[in-house]
């Protein structure tokens, strides 16, 4: 895999999933700008960590579901770097700006939600490609269930505006693509040390217990790492020809059919 990228953006990159991605983008030597929205410490022991893995970057707050905001932390990243190679948008504001059902949910919580997600993509992916150069690589960091599915009815705002993320991802790599930009959405699954954690220990057991039980395939939650590790992948020289893709990194769960009781598909209770 050869990475030649040299300064990428990541949006929330101060923890969880974002965390994940800088890492493993420092780990190739790439310098990483750390976009945090209120939890400077989290985002400066971050930029410790890429430091440590030998590459350097800067700290950055603004909050990514405000047009305006976007704009500055684009400037900064010119003024910085003076250039940007990868972009990847994989910062989701807190649940309890967006979680109501979808009988109740305020206009309030759809728009941040909204703008958060597809807003903030639209505005980011339009100042990034002025400052990225030939052969740059965008990444949306979505959940393609929530806009698949109706069931988890409190995550409508963040589900239609995941659907929105990834649909304007299919837009720009058209758009992109003759400049050998590409431009994909991954799809991680259930993901430890992150938005998890902030979830009563019950519920996060009962989840974890769910997947080792067989709906993840590999019997194991994802990582930050793991997430960082296809980010990675997809910024390498190889996998230049790859735009517009949803790819899925949950270990096999995606596979799985809501429809057929869990015991029906285990590879083990098969019929000889
Ligand atoms: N966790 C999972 O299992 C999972 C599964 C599938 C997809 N995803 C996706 O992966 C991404 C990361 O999820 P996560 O669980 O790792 O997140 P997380 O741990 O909750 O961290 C969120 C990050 O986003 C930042 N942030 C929050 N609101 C922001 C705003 N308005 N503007 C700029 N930054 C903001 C936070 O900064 P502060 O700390 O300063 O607030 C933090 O860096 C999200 O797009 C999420 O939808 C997560």
């Amino acid at each position: 895999m050869t990475i030649t990228a040299r300064y990428a953006l990541v949006t929330g990159g101060s923890r969880g999933i974002g965390r994940g991605i800088a890492l493993k983008l420092a780990e190739q030597g790439v310098h990483v700008a750390i976009n945090y929205l209120k939890d400077e410490a989290s985002a400066k022991s971050t930029l410790e960590q890429v430091r440590a893995a030998g590459a350097d970057g800067f700290v950055v707050q603004a909050d990514v579901a405000q047009p305006a905001q976007v704009e500055r932390l684009f400037r900064r990243v010119r003024d910085e770097f003076g250039s940007l190679d990868v972009f990847v948008a994989n910062a989701r504001t807190d649940i309890g700006t967006f979680y109501e059902p979808a009988m109740a949910i305020s206009l309030d919580k759809w728009d941040t939600a909204m703008d958060s997600q597809a807003k903030a993509f639209l505005v980011g992916v339009r100042e990034a490609s002025a400052i990225m150069p030939d052969g740059g690589r965008i990444i949306a960091i979505t959940y393609a269930p929530g806009g698949r599915y109706g069931g988890w009815q409190s995550r409508v705002g963040m589900g239609a505006a995941k659907s929105a993320l990834e649909v304007l991802a299919r837009y720009f790599a058209v758009a992109l693509a003759p400049r050998g930009i590409t431009v994909n959405s991954v799809s991680p699954g259930w993901v430890e040390d992150s938005v998890m954690n902030a979830l009563p220990a019950p519920v996060v057991q009962m989840i974890r217990d769910h997947h080792k039980n067989g709906w993840t395939p590999m019997r194991r939650l994802g990582t930050p790492a793991d997430i960082g590790n296809a980010v990675a992948l997809l910024c390498s020289k190889e996998a230049g020809f790859i735009t517009g893709q949803l790819i899925a990194v949950d270990g096999g769960a995606g596979l799985m059919d809501p429809a057929v009781p869990l015991p029906i598909q285990q590879p083990e209770l098969q019929p000889a």
